[in-house]
């Protein structure tokens, strides 16, 4: 047998280069998360349900990454975690939510929570018939009264098609935070807000689609639904549908990714995870638009210990990198991220992005619960393969019932579950990452990705070396 040698991010260094870059912010994070979408960070959260539902890819995308929505629940939730990211922030919400003028203030309230909103248009007949904000409730003691009798009726429109700057001007001039938008018949044609206008000012870097509104992804699996629910993600504006297995270079996968593309030709697919270049290169003639590389990387994957299986994640990423050039499709290297050092190693191996898990589990976006140990506080991060995962999923799909211990005994997992420590919020690993990437971005004399990928030198390190490259004979504070 003819043993290859297979390397990850520990392995090696990059080499430092002479370099033009006097400052960080003379260098350009920007990359092609696929072949039609560009980010402004090349970083996006995974689609798994301990990290990525809408708050993970709201704060994702408006510091210029992409989040993935998990796609472990129904169609409906999924296509609901979507439309949050994707009302949360445009320059017009185009479906803006409303309520009858027959609804209670209890409901109210449960709306307002549902949709994480402080105000709703009213609607009836077609038409709109006022506006109603948490304002105009906070001291209503009678929960039964109807919206119509606590609404402002009289509401300052603008018409269809108004621009942000004529917007602004109407808002300023009445001093009101929303804006409904009509057409002639008095219908609801969208709404700006004075809070959206403002993030667009907070989040400069944002990462938008056409219409202003935040990017967002979404997984579907390869069985069952797959097509239905690709649908109706495509209908609630997901940007980008990622065809989720373990073993991307299967039969399976590619006959999922071939009947999506043939079902949706214009839909944006993302496919994975293979771990070499003919896995790369099937899955692109498949007609996929950027492929994920990554088998048995991640923090909590025991793919490789339980099925022998697995390529050490620089060199699959290098070796789909090669493969993917020549149809310039892009790579995202999946799973193994633990420092900037290692997203910077992944780029400058060939990859366009990155997809991370762990770092981003345990912090506010995270989905589930904070819990405490020893008086420190932690999440659950754990592998969609896991065994709890792997239960969680079969309880909701067929119910109590078959969930017998037999079931239990069957089922072989291929991930660990995890308690992370709880990091606060994730914008500041972001910019941490983002920041520590531009550096090493200088550091390759290179001011932009793709020039840091022809300049990068990689340099393979023994044992001492890693040594060496740690914090050393000190005590750590
Ligand atoms: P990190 O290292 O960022 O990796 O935590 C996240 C990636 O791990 C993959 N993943 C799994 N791999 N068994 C596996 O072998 C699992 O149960 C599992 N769950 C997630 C996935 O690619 C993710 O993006």
């Amino acid at each position: 047998m003819d043993f290859r040698e297979g390397l990850t991010f520990d392995d090696v260094l990059l080499v430092p280069k002479r370099s033009p870059v006097v400052s960080r912010s003379q260098t350009d994070l920007r990359t092609k998360l696929s072949r039609n979408i560009s980010l402004n960070i090349p970083l996006i959260s995974a689609n798994m349900d301990s990290v990525t539902e809408s708050q993970m890819a709201i704060a994702l995308a408006r510091e210029g990454g992409i989040g993935i929505i998990h796609r472990f629940m129904t169609i409906e939730d999924q296509v609901d975690e979507v439309l949050k990211v994707k009302r949360s922030e445009s320059v017009v919400i185009e479906q803006p939510y409303t309520v009858k003028s027959s609804t209670t203030v209890a409901e109210l309230y449960k709306h307002m929570a549902e949709y994480g909103v402080s105000g709703l248009l009213v609607e009836d007949g077609g038409k709109l018939a006022g506006i109603i904000t948490r304002r105009d409730i906070t001291f209503e003691k009678n929960m039964k009264r109807r919206v119509s009798e606590l609404m402002t009726k009289n509401v300052i429109t603008a018409k269809a098609g108004t621009t942000i700057e004529q917007a602004k001007e109407i808002l300023h001039k009445h001093r009101i935070e929303k804006l409904p938008l009509v057409d002639d018949k008095g219908r609801i044609a969208g709404l700006i807000t004075s809070k959206d206008i403002l993030k667009m000012d907070q989040y400069p870097h944002a990462a938008k689609d056409r219409k202003g509104r935040l990017l967002v992804g979404a997984a579907v699996g390869v069985k069952g639904d797959y097509l239905e629910r690709t649908e109706a993600l495509l209908e609630a504006g997901a940007d980008t549908i990622v065809v989720d297995i373990a073993h991307g270079h299967s039969e399976n996968a590619l006959n999922t990714v071939h009947m999506i593309k043939k079902a949706f030709p214009s839909c944006d697919l993302i496919a994975g995870n293979v771990a070499t270049g003919d896995g790369a290169r099937d899955l692109i003639k498949a007609g996929v638009d950027a492929v994920k590389v990554g088998v048995g990387s991640g923090s909590i994957c025991i793919t490789r210990v339980v099925t022998g299986s697995g390529v050490p994640q620089l060199t699959a990423v290098i070796d789909a990198v090669k493969a993917a050039r020549e149809y310039d499709i892009p790579v995202i290297s999946d799973g193994g991220i633990r420092t900037s050092g290692d997203l910077t190693k992944a780029l400058a191996a060939g990859a366009s992005s990155a997809m991370i898990g762990g770092m981003f589990g345990g912090t506010d976006e995270s989905p589930g619960k904070t819990l405490v140990k020893n008086g420190k506080k932690y999440k659950m991060y754990r592998g969609m393969a896991s065994y709890m995962a792997s239960l969680g999923r079969k309880y909701r799909q067929e119910g109590p019932e078959v969930v017998d211990s037999d079931d239990l005994n069957d089922y072989v997992p291929e991930g660990v579950e995890a308690m992370v420590p709880y990091k606060g919020s994730v914008v500041e690993i972001v910019r941490q990452l983002a920041g520590g990437l531009r550096s090493g971005l200088s550091y390759c004399g290179a001011k932009t990705i793709p020039e840091m990928q022809r300049n990068a030198e990689f340099v393979r390190i023994t044992g001492a070396g890693f040594i060496e490259s740690q914090p050393h004979d000190v005590d750590v504070m």
